[in-house]
């Protein structure tokens, strides 16, 4: 059965939310029904597309991966990222997250900010489009803030997230990321709202967690945040198993005579 922006609300306070990236087809197919939702997140940036972060993704090619996601997802709620620069004012918003709900199957947009999103926001929900909210650290504003900076260290900061998390939700997000967020701040915000929260780097107590797949499953190596749990260690396996073709290629072992018309 299809999961929608519903079945994940009505998780709050009796089941976690589970949920991961995917940019493609192949993969989303492999998550399909096994999380509640897949994100078509901007780091597709940095963990497909070489990036040093998630700012050089544009909406044109946000909306490809979603199309392509879309083809392999049939259970999972697919939520598909807007990307740095598509939603700047109210208009541009609006225009593009009706691309996303036109061109693509995404049953979600999700957009990055507290307080200062509030109007753009009610405006995406009078117009029917279902918002994910993200605060906390917000990658597309990480350069602008001289970096990535774990949020809710001071009183000040605390306050701010409260604010930012009560606007998005007023203004009628369905849930909303906590990122980088000190985990006793999280946990208050989390009980605090009525929707759910989705942890990334926030600590257990979210309603639900989401990774990034090419971090979790190791094949994003670069870096490995103190968030990341990694559950496969992807690049090591992959390369073994690209040498044992390698050399069966070499020793004449591939292809063998059934392999072969
Ligand atoms: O782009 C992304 O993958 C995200 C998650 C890390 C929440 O926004």
């Amino acid at each position: 059965m299809k999961t929608t922006i519903n079945t994940i609300q009505k998780k709050k306070n009796k089941e976690k939310i589970t949920s991961i990236t995917a940019y493609d087809a192949l993969f989303g197919r492999i998550f399909d029904g096994e999380v509640d939702f897949i994100l078509v997140g901007d780091s597709l940036a940095h963990s497909f597309g070489g990036h040093h972060d998630t700012l050089a993704v544009s909406f044109d090619e946000m909306i490809y991966h979603a199309k392509a996601v879309c083809r392999g997802v049939k259970e999972s709620l697919i939520v598909g990222d807007m990307s740095f620069g598509s939603y700047q004012n109210e208009v541009m918003a609006l225009t593009n997250a009706t691309r996303y709900y036109q061109e693509t199957q995404v049953g979600a947009i999700k957009l990055e900010g507290g307080v200062e999103r509030f109007s753009m926001i009610k405006k995406l929900t009078s117009e029917g489009i279902a918002v994910m909210g993200h605060i906390g650290l917000t990658p597309q504003f990480a350069r602008g803030e001289g970096g990535y900076k774990i949020k809710g260290k001071d009183a000040a900061s605390v306050q701010k997230l409260k604010e930012d998390a009560q606007a998005v939700q007023e203004a009628g997000v369905f849930a909303v990321v906590l990122e980088g967020i000190k985990h006793e701040v999280a946990t208050e915000i989390t009980q605090m709202l009525s929707i759910p929260t989705i942890g990334i780097g926030s600590g257990v107590h979210c309603d639900g967690q989401i990774l990034v797949w090419s971090d979790m499953f190791g094949f994003f190596t670069e870096f490995q945040p103190k968030f990341v749990r990694r559950y496969f260690e992807g690049e090591k396996h992959l390369k073994e198993a690209l040498r044992a073709y390698v050399k069966d290629v070499k020793e004449e072992n591939f292809p063998s005579i059934e392999e072969s018309y």
